[in-house]
């Protein structure tokens, strides 16, 4: 590293009726080096996450596989037009797609169809270009033509496209495009048959066609930015609860999330039961959103792809299934073929499909999670069975084992979160990941919570983690302004102990308005629009300014970390040249900070500060009012000397050196 020139400079950090707190940072003595992972993305379907959310498929249940195959559908019908809708079935064991619907009409006039009402509504942005596809096929003979329309909530028409003639008597794939006219919240998708006959029609789908990266069936593009604007270090996926199922017959299995989209199965959503309050009936996974793109996303958008797979245990909490140790063996061979899948060569079996699927390039796998929230002998059992195997085979892959829910949960009176600490060391698994939805409180408290922690040891994965309120406990009201402050202190205790933490995630990431299990979560949205929480901007700001390397930071002589409400940490930025150092102020009252940075030589009259504050705790962002808690840029010329910290305030503090 170049050695700094050891050069005092002061900033006044001050308001003169204010007492003083002097800051050192000593800029010439980096403690340690900051893993680009250290700020990541935890993903999971949750809140309608991926199906309804980032996947951007507007039909709901587009090939007839949920367990009511109309679900979502209903049949249309002007002037008493003949026609009929029967779900078939092509009964075939272990078929992903077994059903299809046929359509029998008798309209001249198009009068019979079927309506989609999509994921609570279906949104449509005026002006846009929406692309139906359809896979379907005549029977004996029938030439039917397609009128698909999109309408919105009072069933006006806003777009329309025409398929002219399905007549082949082979499936084939037809597509349509429809311009709209006008947007909708709650539009559905009309689709009217015209003519005599039978056809059958499977994989109804209808896709904006302004996707991420435009990609045909791809992402919301809205939602995508928030995380590209993150410049996350990691995207674990695909959960999260969802990893282990409720029984293992549900835990998310990679393979059948992979190769074409209608060969896909459909599965229940853990989350379609999970919360008693909040069911969600229609909640399936298409798996459209599946582990190639989940590794494409990682890779638009810089980050390293942590997928974490299931161990051979159902959840917990549910029906604690496990899986005969004599029959790990597939759980095992998921976990390695994955990692052949996202590594091997194009001549591996996986890596082939990976290039088939449109990547011949391997995809920078090097971290792999197994098992989620596991715990007692039984996950030990396992993990330690996963671990050899795949060391034998590939020893650079970095291996996440679980400490189950919470560090002060005893699981059913087992043993929590110690014996596991201690296997998982014991084991000299590579990361551990911890995870804590605490109140602010607690998070105020426990920023110091790493410094102690065995330096030399497993590092650590602050893999989920969010602050609870107590008050405003409904959806999206618990991404108050007290939450995410809380979390910022939080924060700056893993950045402080970033040669121990190397990677950390908010937990859970999206929810839908409407249809949300689980709160809070850091980035909201409904059909047409998505908005940052106040714990998004935290999590923003600390990414976007992680330095790399961690500088001690301190107040007469010891760490600030909740004294006087006040929490600090420094680092340093070899590659922009800048000192960044972070600031909570916790406390409804101003505060009074000179700053001494030791060792470094400061380059302009110019210090950057971004402040994300406001004075009412209860503060939240919303659709409405996206930016109630947003950053604040200000220039400050540093021969005032003179900044202000305020009340209630995560201030981010940037310095350029020589
Ligand atoms: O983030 C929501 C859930 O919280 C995750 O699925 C699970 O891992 C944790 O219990």
């Amino acid at each position: 590293m170049k050695k700094i020139v050891p050069v005092l400079a002061a900033f006044i950090l001050s308001t003169a009726s204010q007492a003083q707190k002097k800051l050192t940072v000593i800029a010439n003595k980096p403690v340690a080096e900051i893993a680009p992972t250290m700020w990541g993305i935890f993903f999971e379907d949750i809140n309608f996450g991926a199906d309804g959310g980032l996947y951007a498929e507007m039909v709901k249940n587009r090939s007839f596989e949920f367990p009511m195959p109309m679900s979502g559908w209903q049949e249309i019908r002007r002037n008493k037009a003949q026609g009929q809708t029967v779900v078939e079935n092509r009964g075939r064991d272990g078929d992903a797609n077994r059903r299809y619907a046929t359509l029998t009409v008798d309209t001249q006039d198009g009068g019979y169809g079927l309506s989609n009402e999509g994921f609570r509504g279906m949104g449509f942005h005026k002006g846009e270009e929406y692309l139906f596809s359809v896979n379907a096929k005549a029977v004996n003979g029938g030439k039917i033509k397609l009128r698909v329309e999109a309408v919105n909530a009072a069933g006006k028409p806003i777009g329309e496209g025409v398929i002219e003639n399905i007549s082949g008597s082979d499936w084939q794939t037809y597509q349509v495009s429809l311009m709209t006219t006008d947007s909708a919240m709650k539009g559905r998708l009309n689709v009217w048959l015209e003519g005599t006959g039978t056809v059958q029609a499977d994989m109804l789908s209808l896709f904006p066609k302004a996707t991420w990266k435009n990609r045909k069936g791809g992402l919301r593009k809205d939602l995508v930015q928030w995380l590209a604007d993150m410049k996350p270090g990691f995207i674990r996926f695909p959960g999260g609860c969802i990893v282990e199922g409720r029984d293992l017959s549900t835990r998310y299995q990679w393979k059948a999330t992979v190769g074409p989209a209608e060969l896909r199965p459909t599965v229940i959503n853990r989350w379609n039961t999970e919360m008693r309050n909040r069911l969600a009936p229609d909640y399936f996974q298409s798996f459209g959103l599946g582990f190639y793109e989940y590794f494409l996303l990682s890779e638009d958008v810089g980050a390293e792809p942590l997928p974490i797979l299931n161990c051979g245990m159902a959840c917990q909490f549910n029906s604690a299934e496990v899986v005969a140790m004599d029959e790990l063996d597939t759980y095992l061979q998921d976990a390695l073929d994955l990692i052949e899948f996202a590594t091997g060569s194009t001549d591996t079996k996986w890596g082939k499909l990976r290039a088939d699927m449109g990547h011949p390039a391997p995809f920078n796998m090097k971290y792999l999670g197994v098992g989620n929230e596991n715990w007692g002998p039984q996950y030990i059992e396992r993990l330690k069975v996963f671990t050899k195997a795949i060391k034998e085979k590939y020893p650079s892959i970095q291996l996440v084992g679980s400490t189950g829910t919470d560090p002060d949960f005893k699981p059913f009176n087992q043993e929590g979160f110690e014996y596991l600490d201690n296997e998982l060391r014991g084991m000299k698994i590579d990361i551990i990941d911890e995870h804590f939805y605490r109140s602010p409180e607690w998070f105020a408290t426990n920023a110091a919570r790493y410094d102690t922690y065995d330096r030399k040891g497993p590092k650590i994965f602050a893999g989920e983690y969010a602050a609870h309120t107590k008050t405003g406990v409904s959806g999206a009201r618990m991404n108050n302004w007290q939450s995410a402050l809380a979390e910022a202190a939080f924060m700056t205790g893993l950045e402080r102990n970033a040669d121990v933490v190397t990677m950390a995630s908010y937990a859970p990431l999206f929810a839908h308005t409407d249809a949300w299990q689980w709160a809070p979560d850091m980035i909201w949205f409904d059909n047409l629009r998505s908005y940052g929480t106040p714990n998004y901007y935290v999590q923003k700001l600390f990414s976007l300014n992680k330095g790399t390397h961690v500088l001690s930071v301190l107040n007469q002589g010891a760490i600030l970390n909740g004294k006087d409400s006040l929490y600090a940490s420094a680092v340093l930025d070899k590659n922009k040249k800048s000192i960044i150092i972070k600031v909570v102020n916790a406390a409804a009252t101003p505060s009074t900070i000179s700053l001494d940075l030791q060792g470094a030589k400061t380059l302009k009259n110019e210090v950057i500060m971004e402040v994300l504050a406001t004075n009412d705790k209860q503060a939240v962002n919303s659709l409405n009012a996206p930016t109630v808690v947003y950053p604040v840029k200000q220039t400050i010329n540093s021969k005032e000397k003179s900044i202000s910290v305020q009340p209630l305030s995560f201030n981010v503090i940037t310095i350029p050196i020589q």
